[in-house]
């Protein structure tokens, strides 16, 4: 199997981590590099995290250090807290690596990795775009070396932030409008799709039967996202996992082309993703919107990855 070269782009949170989780464990992928920015929680928060889990669970796999805030706005209002505790990963304590983080930026890996993927390099962006704006703009012969960028974000109907707005376009829109307009192919795995991949108590027991250390840390996230849920908060939905999932199995959803824009002002329609169902706005097709989920599938997948971990390498 070919392994395909990736970067993870992530505001390492609850749902991110089970992402990373089952990423680590997907053999179809080559992460070159986790890269983090601030949403869910302060910038501090998603790279210890993110560097903590990884070297945690053995991984030796670069952890660059991103963006603070967002391309123009300054400052972000985090979603974390309610959704995703103080730090980030809900009532998850991981050890402290004593490990350093990478010494480029996350812009600069991203471009360090894309001139040596030599036009392979995917990007999976499951938090706010500004990374991948940012590294954009200051290497604009990136947008030749990016073979496609397939991103949890926005929604053709909805948003969880207000009722037209989802979180991660809602953080940085200027960021996502830049991404829209680079030309590099792209995959929206929005909220029409995320909000039904959501995993239950039954989930979360098969995964901890597993056993081990990764299964046991899903479980334990999931179980804070169902207390959430029974307190009126967000069900385990795994936006950011099933991003993952799309971006090694586009079958795990239905997809339609379309001509994707972002609103970047409104009091109450900032972040809004306008997905041009009609000819209105006679601009090409830029971006490819998930719209239906085959959830048996997707269980499938994540279930699948997680327990590889369980496979010894076949090298041992
Ligand atoms: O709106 C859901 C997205 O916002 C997910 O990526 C979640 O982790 C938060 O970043
Ligand atoms: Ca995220």
């Amino acid at each position: 199997m070919i392994k395909r070269p990736v970067i993870i782009d992530c505001d390492t949170g609850t749902d991110d981590a089970i992402a990373l989780i089952a990423a680590l464990y997907s053999p179809e992928l080559d992460i070159r590099a986790f890269t983090t920015v601030v949403g869910n929680v302060a910038l501090k928060y998603t790279s210890r995290n993110t560097l903590n889990l990884v070297r945690h669970l053995g991984f030796d796999t670069k952890v660059a250090v991103g963006a603070p805030k967002p391309v123009l706005r300054e400052e972000i209002i985090y979603s974390g807290n309610k959704t995703h505790g103080d730090t980030g990963l809900g009532s998850l304590v991981l050890p402290e690596t004593d490990k350093p983080f990478y010494e480029k930026t996350a812009v600069e890996t991203i471009y360090e990795e894309a001139v040596t993927c030599g036009g392979e390099l995917e990007l999976i962006p499951i938090g706010p775009l500004t990374n991948i704006a940012l590294a954009v703009m200051a290497h604009p012969d990136l947008k030749e070396m990016i073979k496609q960028i397939v991103f949890m974000g926005g929604a053709k109907y909805g948003g969880n932030i207000t009722t037209t707005s989802e979180f991660n376009i809602w953080a940085d829109p200027e960021a996502a409008r830049i991404v829209f307009a680079s030309g590099i192919p792209l995959t929206m795995v929005g909220l029409d799709v995320t909000r039904k991949a959501a995993l239950s108590s039954q989930d979360t027991a098969e995964i901890r039967a597993m056993g081990t250390k990764d299964a046991v840390i899903v479980a334990d996230i999931l179980d804070f996202m169902l207390d959430r849920h029974a307190k009126g908060g967000e069900d385990a939905l795994m936006h950011d996992a099933l991003t993952v999932g799309v971006c090694i199995n586009p079958s795990l959803v239905k997809m339609t082309k379309y001509y994707v824009d972002c609103e970047c002002s409104g009091k109450y329609t900032s972040g809004h993703t306008m997905v041009a169902a009609t000819k209105l706005f006679r601009n090409e097709p830029n971006c490819f919107v998930a719209e239906e989920l085959d959830l048996t599938a997707f269980k499938a997948w994540i279930k699948g990855a997680i327990a590889n971990s369980a496979k010894k390498p076949r090298f041992l």
